[in-house]
């Protein structure tokens, strides 16, 4: 009936998510409100981590992709469930690491890491640092000499790979401003100039092809041409590549549109593709890394928004506004993103209209979404927008000086707000006088 299995209807009609009542729990914290349950969550990270054991034999790390959904009490349910973390500013690295998150296991991201930033990655001596390009390669060798300090780094390589066309371009270049080029020799030049840096050990490869991908095809395009690379670095330059990270990016369903495939067939496709390419190419088999964002959390979440004015414009649509759009989700006026929403005081009711729902900022493309089915709906009711949990509270912003909504997380019949609302004073503490 919904697009995850978490949202149920109570007795009063209600909506629930993680058997909770999502009315109660507007009233309780109010709107707008991320509502996110933990349970979902970390069955995910469960699922991503036991498709690791049974089809890699356990060799490698699940890390969550932390941009989908950045705050401390995520980084304590990654820790706890085993799991490593993809960060990808000082300011994500930062949050985890207040939480005594274990630093070996954190990839650190981004193609054009602050001198700052690097700082911060070797004085927290995190796990692997994912390099991007030449410049950073020796910058960072040039910081770790001069202070005695050495790091683990991955390189980011493209691929050729686009998994957001039907066929996959892997020949000429890929226009992207991520990572080293295989095919203009980029990549081969950089992993040399590795091997010449002391301070430096270069223990592996990263690539990432997209994201929201529904299928495995592009996952093991990938895979392969990354193999091939390793093979190509081992015969020539003698060295054994150790850890291949394979990113994230795998979909999940937003609307009935979407047909995604259990995670578990992702590594399995991974894992197939891997075994062969490593007998076939004589290399050891290396360490995989994967980097689910989306996926572990999008589902899991919910925004409860309250319903105000209602706008009939006849023979053209019916808008109805409420009280967050596209501060808290700016996924719509980004990418056009389909939605599913639901009127949670009436969730037992068909959905026989259909209306644009409307945030409150000053711009017209201020929407969740454009003719969304919804139940008929009036003043005061309550609106549950589907699959919010990934890219939205981390993407949100304080345009037309709107307070963040809180987020809180549902667990065996209870909640906790794990990040509070934003409050007028927030709003004003960093403006001097
Ligand atoms: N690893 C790397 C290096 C990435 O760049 C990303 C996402 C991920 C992992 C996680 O991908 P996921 O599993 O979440 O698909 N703001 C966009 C999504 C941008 C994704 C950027 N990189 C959206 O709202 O759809």
């Amino acid at each position: 009936m919904f697009v995850s299995e978490d949202l149920q209807v109570n007795a009063q009609g209600h909506l629930t998510i993680g058997g909770q009542d999502t009315v109660e729990l507007a009233k309780q914290y109010g709107t707008p409100l991320y509502v996110m349950d933990e349970d979902l969550i970390r069955k995910h990270c469960r699922s991503f981590k036991q498709s690791m054991d049974k089809f890699y034999q356990g060799k490698g790390l699940v890390c969550y992709a932390s941009k989908a959904f950045s705050c401390k009490a995520i980084y304590r349910v990654m820790q706890e469930e085993g799991l490593g973390v993809d960060v990808v500013s000082g300011g994500e690295l930062y949050t985890a690491m207040q939480t005594g998150f274990d630093s070996s296991k954190i990839c650190f991201h981004g193609n054009n890491k602050t001198t700052e930033e690097l700082q911060m990655a070797l004085d927290y001596q995190v796990g692997r640092i994912i390099v991007d390009n030449i410049y950073e390669l020796h910058q960072l060798e040039q910081m770790c000499q001069e202070q005695g300090k050495t790091a683990r780094i991955m390189f980011r390589i493209k691929p050729g790979v686009d998994a957001h066309t039907h066929n996959f371009i892997r020949t000429g270049q890929i226009d992207s401003k991520f990572g080293l080029s295989l095919e203009t020799g980029e990549a081969m030049e950089a992993v040399k100039e590795a091997l010449q840096c002391k301070s430096l050990h270069l223990c592996g490869l990263h690539c990432h092809i997209g994201s929201q991908i529904l299928d495995t095809n592009g996952f093991e395009a990938a895979a392969e041409v990354m193999m091939q690379f390793i093979a190509t670095i081992q015969k020539e330059l003698h060295i054994t590549i150790e850890e291949l990270n394979l990113g994230g990016g795998f979909g999940i369903c937003y609307t009935e549109q979407d047909d995604p495939i259990p995670y578990e067939q992702y590594m399995e496709a991974v894992s197939k593709v891997i075994h062969r390419c490593s007998e076939e190419y004589g290399v050891p088999q290396p360490f995989i890394l994967i980097e689910p964002g989306r996926s572990i959390v999008a589902p899991a979440g919910i925004t409860l928004y309250t319903v105000g004015g209602k706008k009939v414009i006849p023979n053209i649509r019916t808008y109805v506004s409420i009280d967050g759009g596209m501060c808290d989700n700016p996924r719509y006026i980004l990418y056009q993103s389909a939605y599913d929403a639901i009127v949670a005081n009436k969730a037992d009711q068909p959905k026989d209209t259909k209306v644009t729902i409307a945030g409150k900022c000053c711009e017209s493309g201020d929407l969740i979404g454009e003719n969304m089915p919804l139940q008929a709906c009036e003043p005061g009711d309550i609106i549950a927008v589907c699959a919010t949990g990934a890219y939205n509270y981390s993407m949100s912003s304080n345009y037309n000086r709107l307070q963040k909504p809180a987020v809180v997380f549902v667990k065996d019949g209870t909640s906790r707000v794990v990040v509070k609302r934003e409050t007028l004073e927030d709003l004003v503490r960093n403006d001097c006088e």
